[in-house]
C-alpha cells in the first residue's frame, strides 16, 4: 500500500480525506479515489476519461510528451526493425520475447485455426456487395460467439488463451473474406505454408485462376504496418474491449464492440479518412485553405490523421510509418503516389503553423498508412480492417489480463446527473394543450 497520500481539506483547512498515491512502473503516479465518495459524498467527473486511469496493465507504456511507445518494456522502433507480428503478438500476450522453440510452436498454433467454419462463410451471402468491410467484420466477428458459445469457459486460463489463438488466426481469414465478397470474387482459403502476413495478402489478391506470388517487399512492409497497429494501451476500442469483458461477456462478441469502436473516424477510420482528405485537397496550392478549414472552429472539418489524445509529440509510429512510405515507393516500382507527396507537404506546412505547434498537434498513425496500403493496392474501404486484424492482438492481450485479475469486476462509471429534480406524474388531461418542445 502506498505511504504517500493527498490530503482533500473542506475551505476552511478540515481534511475530508486523504487519497493515496499509487506509483507504477514507469509514468504518471495515480491518485486512489475508491474510497472519495464514502469520505466526501462525490464522485470525480472527466469526460473522455483523459485524465482517469481505468485498470493497471503491464502491456503496453506510452509517454505523449516524449513520444514514445514500448510494448511490454520494449521500445516500438526495435520491434518495427527487428520483430514480426506474431513474435509481438506472443510478447504482448505472455510479457517476453520467445525463444525459437516457443515463436515455432505459437505459429503452428495460430496456424491451426486460419480456417472459418463453411456455415460462417454464408453470412457474406447477407450482404449487399457494397457493404463497408468494417460493417461486414463487425458481423461476421460478432457471430463466432455462436459457434465457440457453449463449450467456452471464459474463467479457465487455457479456454481464454485458446480464443484468442482463434481469433488472431481468423481475422485474416474473415478480413479478406469480407474483401474478396465485396470484389465479387472467390473467397481464398488460408495457406498455412505462407507466413501470417503472406497468408492475408495470399487471401486478398490471390485468384483461382492464376498463381500468386507474394511480393517480399510488400509482405515485410505489411507485417510491419500489423506490429505498429497491434496496441496503444487504453485507446476508445482497447477500452470498449475491456468493458464488454467486464460483464463476462463473450470475447468475440467484445472483440465485435471494438470492431465497433475502431471504426469511427477519430479513431482507426482515421487512415481511410486521411486518404479522402488528401483526394479533396487535390493539390499543394490548397493546402492553405484547408488548414483554414482545420482552425475554423464553425467548420466540422479537421485535419484528419493530425493530433492525438495522448501524443503531444511526434507519434513514434508516424515517424516509422513515413520513413517505410520512401523504402516501400522506391521498391514497388510502379507506386509513384502523388498523395504522398501532398501529405509530406502538409506535414511541413502545418508543423510550421501556430495553431498546431501551440496545441502540439503532430501526425499519428494514421497520417502516413494509407499511402502504403495503396502502394500494396489495399483499398481504401479496407484500410481500417487491416487495422482490426493487428489490433486483435492488443485487444486479447488486455481482455486476458483483465480476466486473469482477481480483483476484475464490471466496469460502471457514474455520472454527473444535470436532468429535472424528482416531480409527480401529470394526468394526459391535465397536461398543457400548448407544444412543449
Ligand atoms: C488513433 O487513443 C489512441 O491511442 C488511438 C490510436 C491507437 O493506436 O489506438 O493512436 C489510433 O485513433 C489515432 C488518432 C486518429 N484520429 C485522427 O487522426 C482524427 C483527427 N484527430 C482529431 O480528431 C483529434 O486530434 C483526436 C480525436 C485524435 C484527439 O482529440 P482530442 O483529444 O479532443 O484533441 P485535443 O484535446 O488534443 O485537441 C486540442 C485542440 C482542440 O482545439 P481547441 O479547442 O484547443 O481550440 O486541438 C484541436 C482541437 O479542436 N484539434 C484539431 C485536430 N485535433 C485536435 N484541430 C484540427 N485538426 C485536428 N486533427
Amino acid at each position: 500500500m502506498s505511504n504517500e497520500y493527498v490530503k482533500l481539506t473542506d475551505p476552511d483547512g478540515r481534511q475530508l480525506t486523504s487519497l493515496p498515491i499509487v506509483k507504477g512502473t514507469m509514468g504518471p503516479s495515480v491518485l486512489d479515489i475508491s474510497k472519495l465518495y464514502h469520505d466526501v459524498g462525490c464522485f470525480t467527473v472527466d469526460p473522455g476519461y483523459s485524465m482517469t486511469a481505468s485498470c493497471a496493465s503491464g502491456i503496453t507504456y506510452i509517454d505523449g510528451e516524449q513520444g514514445v511507445l514500448l510494448y511490454r518494456g520494449y521500445p516500438i522502433e526495435q520491434l518495427a526493425e527487428q520483430s514480426s507480428f506474431l513474435e509481438v503478438t506472443y510478447l504482448l500476450w505472455y510479457g517476453e520475447l520467445p525463444n525459437e522453440k516457443q515463436l515455432q510452436q505459437f505459429t503452428q498454433e495460430v496456424v491451426h485455426h486460419t480456417m472459418i467454419n463453411e456455415s460462417l462463410r454464408l453470412f457474406y451471402q447477407g450482404f449487399h456487395h457494397d457493404a463497408h468491410p468494417m460493417a461486414v467484420l463487425v458481423g461476421v466477428v460478432g457471430s463466432l460467439s455462436a459457434f465457440y458459445h457453449d463449450y467456452l469457459d471464459i474463467h479457465d486460463p487455457r479456454s481464454r488463451e485458446l480464443a484468442a489463438l482463434r481469433l488472431v488466426a481468423k481475422m485474416p481469414t474473415i478480413a479478406a473474406a469480407a474483401y474478396k465478397y465485396t470484389m465479387g470474387q472467390p473467397q481464398i482459403y488460408p495457406r498455412n505454408s505462407l507466413s501470417y502476413t503472406g497468408n492475408l495478402l495470399h487471401m486478398m489478391f490471390a485468384m483461382p485462376t492464376q498463381a500468386f506470388e507474394i511480393d517480399p517487399v510488400a509482405e515485410r512492409a505489411l507485417d510491419l504496418l500489423l506490429v505498429l497497429h497491434a496496441d496503444h494501451e487504453q485507446n476508445a476500442s482497447t477500452s470498449t474491449v475491456r468493458l464488454a469483458g467486464s460483464s463476462g461477456a463473450n470475447p468475440f462478441a467484445c472483440i465485435a464492440a471494438g470492431i465497433a469502436a475502431l471504426w469511427g473516424p477519430a479513431h482507426g477510420g482515421a487512415n481511410e479518412a486521411v486518404i479522402r482528405m488528401l483526394q479533396e485537397i487535390g493539390d499543394v496550392k490548397h493546402i492553405p485553405q484547408f488548414l483554414a478549414r482545420a482552425k475554423d472552429k464553425n467548420d466540422p472539418f479537421r485535419l484528419m490523421g493530425f493530433g492525438h489524445r495522448v501524443y503531444k509529440n511526434f507519434d513514434p509510429r508516424a515517424k516509422i510509418i513515413r520513413e517505410t512510405c520512401y523504402e516501400v515507393l522506391g521498391k514497388l516500382a510502379d507506386t509513384k503516389d502523388p498523395l504522398f507527396d501532398l501529405a509530406l507537404k502538409l506535414e511541413e506546412i502545418a508543423l510550421k503553423d501556430e495553431y498546431f505547434i501551440e496545441r502540439k498537434l503532430y501526425p499519428n498513425v494514421d497520417f502516413y498508412s494509407g499511402i502504403i496500403y495503396r502502394a500494396l493496392k489495399i483499398p481504401m474501404s479496407m484500410f481500417t480492417a487491416m487495422f482490426a486484424v493487428a489490433r486483435t492482438a492488443g485487444w486479447m492481450a488486455h481482455w486476458m489480463e483483465m480476466m486473469a485479475d482477481p480483483e476484475q469486476r464490471i466496469g460502471r462509471p457514474r455520472q454527473l446527473y444535470t436532468g429535472p429534480v424528482t416531480r409527480d406524474y401529470v394526468p394526459l388531461n391535465e397536461r398543457s394543450k400548448d407544444d412543449p418542445h
